[in-house]
């Protein structure tokens, strides 16, 4: 590790789910570099220097309070922070396009853009610029091409550090990655610049775990490491749908294949789908790549594993109203979970938006109880104002209702007292359990009919 004898100067554009935290650590595991964290949104900058952070993320509190003041800032203050910076990390926003040439598929590169150009503006020296946003593979020689058109005499070198963080394990994730991937050119500079990044990784991570490769390399890596994790989810999601015809039971199936070493017992859990910020805008991504490389097989083999998880919830949400008489018509149902995971806040692309708007088409009464994610929960359905409610004690939501769906994880679903539940529900009353997290034996006993996912229902009639 260099020992640099002046406070080297990190700092990262966009305050987001990736960037926020990831910066978060590298200020709290090396003080002697000063991080600042920009952001065009002002309410989320003032939520990052208060008690209540902008993103749930289990420690991440903890970790801003080790170094925000000492050697982690967060600011609006672009161009000056720009200025000053050695190195600069950027963590805007890459949605997928919803206008024009590639909309629904492409990434929409607005704000990379946009913040590049405010980069070349800005600046007065040499900088390496690192994309931590997911992107298309061959963003670097754009964005090269934006960065290096300067006047000024100015050399940007573009680095690719993609970040494979999931919500919820954030920090520990970021404390112990699997690996960390540096994409470079091959050139002096290009080398330069991935050592410089080595360098701040190296404080805490050891070296056989930072790996280098070239720039493409590295950002197709992270497409490709998140359709891989889709697909096993749509691989096992599919299977639980001929489950539901067989009897055979989803996690023993996933047990009995995930003892084979080559195939593993990770991400082999059947769900209602598979949501967050990455999976499908990834995978839609790397559909859009090979087609315009005219790879039109692979597109569509990609484009497969979206198509079952759109599947996946349509049949949970055809299972809630076929099992109840055809009709959830004026029928309360709670809805246990709104965040795409458990351990997060976060809603994007969450199954349960799906669910909820077909139940709500259906004229059902939903209620709606999340432990982080009811605040988001409210701005998903909006447009539904009046005709939903948000409770935060599920058993509150549970009350009256004809139907409980689970459709996040979270490990307080299973600690329930559903005797009591069930006493205080409509009768006949049904549990659709859409990450197979409950006792259904025990629930069918108390007298639910349970319907969990890719195993037998449990019914009464
Ligand atoms: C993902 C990748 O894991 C991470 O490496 C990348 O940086 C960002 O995208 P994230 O979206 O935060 O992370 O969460 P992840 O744990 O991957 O879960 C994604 C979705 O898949 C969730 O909705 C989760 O509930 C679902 N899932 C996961 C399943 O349905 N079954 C499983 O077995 C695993
Ligand atoms: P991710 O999950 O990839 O971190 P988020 O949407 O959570 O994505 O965060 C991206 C952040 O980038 C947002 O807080 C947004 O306000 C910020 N952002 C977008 N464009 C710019 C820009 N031009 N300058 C600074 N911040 C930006």
């Amino acid at each position: 590790m260099s020992s640099p004898n002046r406070q080297k100067k990190i700092m990262c554009i966009g305050a987001g789910y990736v960037g926020g935290p990831t910066m978060a650590v590298i200020a709290a595991q090396c003080p002697d570099y000063r991080v600042t964290v920009v952001d065009i949104n002002e309410s989320r900058v003032r939520a990052w220097n208060s008690e209540s952070l902008p993103i749930y993320e289990p420690g991440l509190h903890e970790t801003v309070k080790k170094a925000r003041g000492r050697n982690l800032f967060f600011t609006t203050e672009l161009d000056s922070n720009i200025r000053d910076a050695d190195i600069i990390f950027v963590s805007v926003n890459t949605p997928t396009k919803t206008f024009g040439e590639g909309a629904g598929k492409a990434a929409d590169l607005q704000y990379w853009e946009q913040t590049a150009r405010k980069i070349v503006e800005a600046s007065e020296s040499d900088k390496i610029v690192v994309e931590k946003s997911t992107l298309p593979v061959r963003t670097a020689r754009a964005m090269e091409r934006i960065l290096n058109a300067n006047e000024k005499g100015i050399h940007f070198e573009v680095v690719s550090n993609p970040e494979f963080l999931a919500e919820g394990t954030a920090i520990a994730d970021l404390l112990n990655p699997d690996r960390v991937l540096i994409g470079s050119h091959d050139t002096d500079s290009g080398r330069r610049a991935c050592g410089e990044i080595v360098d701040i990784f190296a404080h805490w991570v050891s070296e056989e775990k930072i790996i280098t490769s070239n720039i493409w390399s590295a950002e197709l890596s992270k497409l490709t490491a998140n359709a891989f994790l889709a697909q096993r989810i749509s691989s096992i999601n599919s299977i639980s749908a001929l489950c539901e015809k067989t009897e055979a039971d989803i996690s023993q199936v996933a047990c009995a294949m995930g003892m084979d070493k080559r195939i593993g017992n990770k991400f082999l859990k059947a769900s209602v789908g598979f949501g967050g910020s990455c999976f499908k805008k990834d995978i839609l991504n790397l559909v859009y790549i090979c087609e315009h490389y005219g790879l039109v097989e692979v597109a569509r083999y990609w484009r497969s594993v979206v198509d079952i998880n759109e599947y996946q919830e349509h049949r949970f949400f055809q299972t809630m109203v076929r099992v109840m008489f055809n009709t959830v018509a004026g029928k309360r149902i709670a809805l246990f979970g709104f965040a795409f995971k458990a351990d997060t806040g976060d809603t994007r692309e969450s199954p349960a938006i799906y669910i909820a708007r077909r139940l709500l088409e259906e004229n059902a009464v939903v209620v709606v109880t999340d432990p982080r994610a009811l605040d988001n929960a409210r701005k998903d359905l909006a447009p539904y104002n009046g005709a939903v409610e948000y409770v935060s004690d599920p058993c509150t939501a549970a009350k009256g209702a004809h139907a409980i769906a689970v459709l996040t994880e979270w490990e307080e679903y299973a600690r329930l007292d559903y005797a009591k539940i069930y006493q205080t529900m409509v009768h006949p009353s049904f549990i659709f359990d859409g990450r197979n997290i409950l006792d259904h034996r025990r629930l069918h006993a108390l007298g639910f009919n349970v319907f969990p996912t890719g195993k037998p229902s449990l019914k009464h009639f």
